[in-house]
């Protein structure tokens, strides 16, 4: 029987099998809450049916409301009133969940009265991720059926859990080992035969947290959200859910909701979660098969080329990596294997799983090793001359079809790539560290790229489950050029009257993890007052040029690892340092200026505002290939806090 275009009914026996069919995710479109709320009248008025299973089409169940919807004028009719519908219903209706049952999809499934779900699957309520709260009983019926500090970690982190975690915690009542429908089946006829269980809503929380949990739990999340209000909206929704009479902390759940869904930090979460989708669309359109990548070589095992090669080696690849000399092979392959093990401490790979990962790992220095490999990632020393040379022993050795690529930060892949034989089959791909953590890939497309090249960065990206964005060639391409634009204003703000730990106050305030001039002391001094000395020579005369950095690293202050950088250590924490303020005092002195103060507001809208003018720069040069690109590579790249949406998002560009 069909209801409306996504909901149809159909009946075994006693059975009815109620099956949505919205793809791609199934989300809770308005058809698809008018179809489940007619199949909940009709199914009331067929006196045969025992018990209703809710399945889904497709690869998953439910994956939430339709984010599109978010935000406009919610229409009929709405999801709590379908959820409500469900959970009265005379006879038990049974989630079948495979895939994901997210946000308003576990809603629903909460409304049902029986939940199975496949080996697999996951579960969350992930609204605080797109600065909203659950909207549709999720604070509500969740902690009525797990235990209170297990629904505050779901709700308030937004990560879901699996379907075995579900299984412990009781939100599920069973995994089905094989058939998912036939598994619910069972579970609907037992609860047919057992009576309908109590509704959530008329049962008491579970394990419900202390007056002091919830203070303890505010102030976790106060200092790790950094800002954004939703994980505490979620807690607050919480806390209603634990004090009030269930219907009442329900309506009070909805106001939350409705009113969050129309907050600027939701319109930015919204904003990233369908630019991180569409980043990286040129390499998907690329007409052309990719490389393999069951084995890529990498050339260098320092701090990326290590990083690289973990990943490669978690995402089942073997990976041949050269290096200098026999020592350098063994320092690289000890910290490669430092990260595998770092991996398997965190639960990520099993035994088996560590022990296969390292044995797909080979290294040495002699590049015949790489000739059965068609993708090689060198990650050699920022120089050119080296890179020069690693590729022309490259180009030499492979076979013609192979793509080589640079992980360069900043060089000219299109010179690059000029000096090989085979130019279109050059490209960058620029990792950031972490390599092995860091979501963000940075395609540095030459010239004359091949497609072949494109779609082999994009099945890599999708291969190690990253976020590729498509960038020109540029001194920086887009991230560390926009990067080294505002760190240059920065300095020059020292100048005129701020201090370092003030500009770093301000921007973690504003939402970064960390301000600029930690993140420098962290990543050291050394490579950039290289870079600096080297185009001194063709620095125009009258470009503003702020010496402070050259002098600290003239006293060998290049960060943590020299024990004193932008700041000074004391245990390891970064102090303000009387001879940094110094040091900035007399630039301000011998450049004639006068200091002034900078509030936190000026700090924050000189960075915008420069970060901005360098990335429309950046746009109008065809460097991006959109503003969303922009904004994906400032949050994942650069610790741009996600949900302030990105400086494109910010300036109202997108
Ligand atoms: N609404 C609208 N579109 C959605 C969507 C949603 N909830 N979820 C996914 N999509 C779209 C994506 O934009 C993408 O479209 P495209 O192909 O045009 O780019 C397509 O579906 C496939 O998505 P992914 O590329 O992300 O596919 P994956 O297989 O990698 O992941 C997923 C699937 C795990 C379901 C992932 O898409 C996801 O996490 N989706 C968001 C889930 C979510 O946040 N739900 C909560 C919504 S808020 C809510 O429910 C409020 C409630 O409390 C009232
Ligand atoms: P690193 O100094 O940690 O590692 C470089 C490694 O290359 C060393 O282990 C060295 O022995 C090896 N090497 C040098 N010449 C070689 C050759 N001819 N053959 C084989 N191996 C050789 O440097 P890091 O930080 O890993 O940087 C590597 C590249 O990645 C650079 O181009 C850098 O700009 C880029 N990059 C660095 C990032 C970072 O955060 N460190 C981020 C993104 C890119």
């Amino acid at each position: 029987m069909k209801l409306s275009d996504p909901v149809t009914i159909s009946q075994k026996g006693d059975l009815a099998i109620v099956t949505i069919d919205n793809p791609p995710v199934n989300a809770t479109s308005q058809a698809v809450r008018a179809g489940l709320l007619e199949a909940v009248k009709r199914i009331e008025a067929m006196p045969e049916v025992a018990a209703v299973v809710l399945a889904c089409a497709g690869r998953t169940f439910v994956a939430g409301a339709d984010i599109t919807e978010l935000g406009k004028p919610p229409r009929e009719p709405h999801l709590p009133d379908v959820i409500a519908a469900i959970e009265a219903s005379r006879v038990p209706w049974v989630a079948a969940i495979k895939g994901a049952a997210l946000g308003g999809g576990l809603e629903i499934a909460l409304g049902c009265h029986g939940r199975v779900a496949a080996r697999g699957a996951k579960l969350g309520l992930p609204e605080v991720t797109l600065g909203i709260v659950p909207g549709a009983g999720g604070t509500v019926r969740l902690p009525r059926l797990i235990a209170g500090a297990d629904a505050l970690d779901m709700i308030t982190t937004g990560k879901p859990v699996s379907a075995e975690k579900a299984l412990t915690t009781g939100l599920v009542d069973a995994v089905a080992e094989d058939d998912l429908l036939e598994a619910a089946t069972a579970r609907a006829g037992a609860l047919a035969a057992e009576g309908r269980p109590v509704a959530l809503l008329d049962r008491d929380p579970v394990a419900p947290l202390a007056d002091a949990d919830w203070d303890a739990a505010a102030d976790r999340l106060r200092k790790k959200a950094r800002g954004q209000a939703s994980p505490l909206e979620a807690l607050a929704a919480l806390r209603d859910s634990a004090n009030l009479p269930a219907r009442e902390a329900l309506t009070r759940e909805r106001a939350r909701f409705l009113r969050l869904s129309g907050s600027e930090e939701a319109a930015a979460l919204r904003h990233v979660f369908f630019s991180e989708r569409r980043a990286g669309a040129s390499l998907k359109a690329a007409e052309a098969a990719p490389a393999d990548l069951g084995h890529v070589g990498v050339i260098g095992g320092g701090t990326m080329g290590a990083g690289i090669a973990a990943a490669l080696l978690l995402s089942g690849s073997r990976v041949s990596l050269i290096e200098r000399d026999e020592a350098s092979c063994a320092a690289a392959a000890g910290r490669i294997t430092g990260i595998l093990e770092g991996s398997h401490k965190r639960g990520l790979l099993d035994d088996a799983g560590l022990a296969d990962a390292t044995a797909r790992l080979e290294t040495g220095s002699d590049y015949a090793a790489l000739t059965p490999c068609e993708l090689v990632i060198e990650a050699v020393f920022e120089d050119m001359d080296v890179k020069t040379e690693v590729f022309a022993r490259l180009d030499a050795i492979m076979a013609p079809d192979a793509i080589l690529a640079s992980n360069t930060s900043y060089l000219d892949v299109n010179a690059l790539a000029a000096r090989t034989a085979r130019p279109e089959r050059v490209i960058g791909l620029h990792f950031f560290s972490p390599a092995h953590v860091m979501k963000l890939l940075e395609v540095v497309r030459t010239d004359v790229v091949s497609d072949r090249a494109l779609a082999t960065a994009g099945a890599l990206a999708k291969r190690l489950r990253k976020t590729p964005v498509v960038a020109g060639v540029c001194d920086g391409f887009i991230g560390n050029r926009i990067m080294s634009a505002y760190r240059r204003e920065c300095d020059f703000m020292l100048e005129e009257g701020a201090l370092p730990w003030q500009i770093d106050a301000a921007m973690r305030d504003f939402g970064f993890a960390m301000g600029i001039y930690a993140v420098q002391d962290m990543a050291g001094l050394d490579v950039a007052w290289a870079m600096r000395k080297r185009r001194a020579a063709t620095r125009p005369a009258d470009e503003r040029y702020s010496r402070i950095a050259d002098r600290l690293c003239e006293m060998g202050r290049f960060g943590r690892k020299t024990g004193a950088g932008w700041y000074s250590y004391e245990d390891g924490k970064p102090v303000p340092d009387p001879l940094v303020e110094g040091i900035i005092l007399e630039e301000s002195e011998r450049l004639g200026i006068a200091r002034r103060d900078f509030s936190e507001a000026d700090i924050i809208a000189r960075i915008m505002s420069l970060m901005q003018a360098e990335a429309q720069a950046v746009l109008d040069e065809g460097i991006a290939e959109g503003p969303t690109d922009i904004d994906v590579t400032m949050i994942l790249g650069y610790g741009f806090p996600r949900h302030k949406g990105g400086p494109m998002f910010l300036a109202g560009r997108v």
